[in-house]
């Protein structure tokens, strides 16, 4: 198993999608407001172009987070560049109450589709480490390209910060684990580690990844993880209770969109 750094002293908070509540997920703004805003990691997910890019996309198509439409697999990055990614689109899993963000001025920061290269850069000219969460999305379907690609453009990007890779794939993180043994991997769950697995993470993962609505349902799981070894990562953590939840349960570190306010929320107590 990967050794993963861990500062016991305070719980991590990793910005989901950049600092998404306040910028458009996955945009170079989102993450640079992340850094600004004291995050100690950033998350996001990559997926594969029609031509072999990793961008930053959280979905299967372009649809809700673009002005225009179809697969990221069926696009080419040259073709993703065209689109407006800024086009004023709730996060997904908002509440649609809350109203779509307000119009975007034309900001290639903003509205730019983003290569995880440019996102490795980034990170790299940041004025200290942070770290990066990379999740692979729906991974089975390249049969390895997604890994082959992204441990090389790791090779050719090193960055100050932990690195880590995410997946509810086991077999992406296998293959990760395989290929790049001393990168920690983190097995994200839904509701439940799955019941074959009967209680155990994947076999070389690093650092167990449940959602804040499981440890709701079973907030035991925290202990039983760190217990057997695994630092704990809990995402999306993004309402007061929520946070105060993970403190209380001695988590490791918080995903959420909102690390600005988060940060602020575990320095007060
Ligand atoms: O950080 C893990 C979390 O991002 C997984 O869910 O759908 O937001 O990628 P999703
Ligand atoms: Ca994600």
């Amino acid at each position: 198993m990967a050794r993963v750094t861990v500062d016991r002293s305070r719980i991590a908070v990793i910005a989901h999608r950049g600092a998404s509540e306040d910028a458009p997920e996955h945009s170079l703004a989102a993450y640079r407001r992340a850094i600004e805003d004291g995050a100690d990691g950033l998350e996001c997910d990559v997926r594969l172009t029609a031509d072999g890019h990793l961008v930053c996309v959280h979905d299967r198509r372009v649809n809700r987070t673009s002005n225009g439409r179809g697969a990221v697999s069926a696009l080419e990055l040259a073709e993703l560049a065209e689109l407006d990614f800024a086009a004023g689109r709730p996060l997904s899993g908002a509440d649609p109450a809350a109203g779509p963000e307000a119009p975007d001025t034309v900001d290639p920061e903003r509205s730019a589709v983003l290569t995880l290269e440019r996102l490795l850069r980034l990170v790299a000219e940041a004025d200290r480490p942070v770290d990066l969460a990379i999740e692979t999305k729906h991974p089975t379907r390249w049969a390895g390209q997604v890994e082959e690609r992204l441990l090389a453009l790791l090779a050719r990007h090193p960055v100050p910060g932990q690195v880590r890779v995410m997946s509810f794939s086991a077999r992406s993180l296998q293959r990760v684990h395989r290929a790049a043994p001393q990168l920690p991997t983190v097995f994200l769950m839904h509701f439940a580690l799955p019941r074959h697995r009967g209680g155990r993470l994947p076999a070389g993962v690093a650092v167990a990844g449940p959602s804040v609505r499981m440890l709701r349902r079973d907030p035991g799981y925290v202990a039983r993880a760190r217990a057997a070894g695994h630092p704990v990562h809990v995402w999306t953590v993004d309402r007061p209770q929520d946070v105060e939840l993970c403190v209380e349960l001695g988590v490791d570190a918080i995903i959420t969109n909102r690390p600005r306010t988060v940060r602020a929320q575990l320095a007060d107590r």
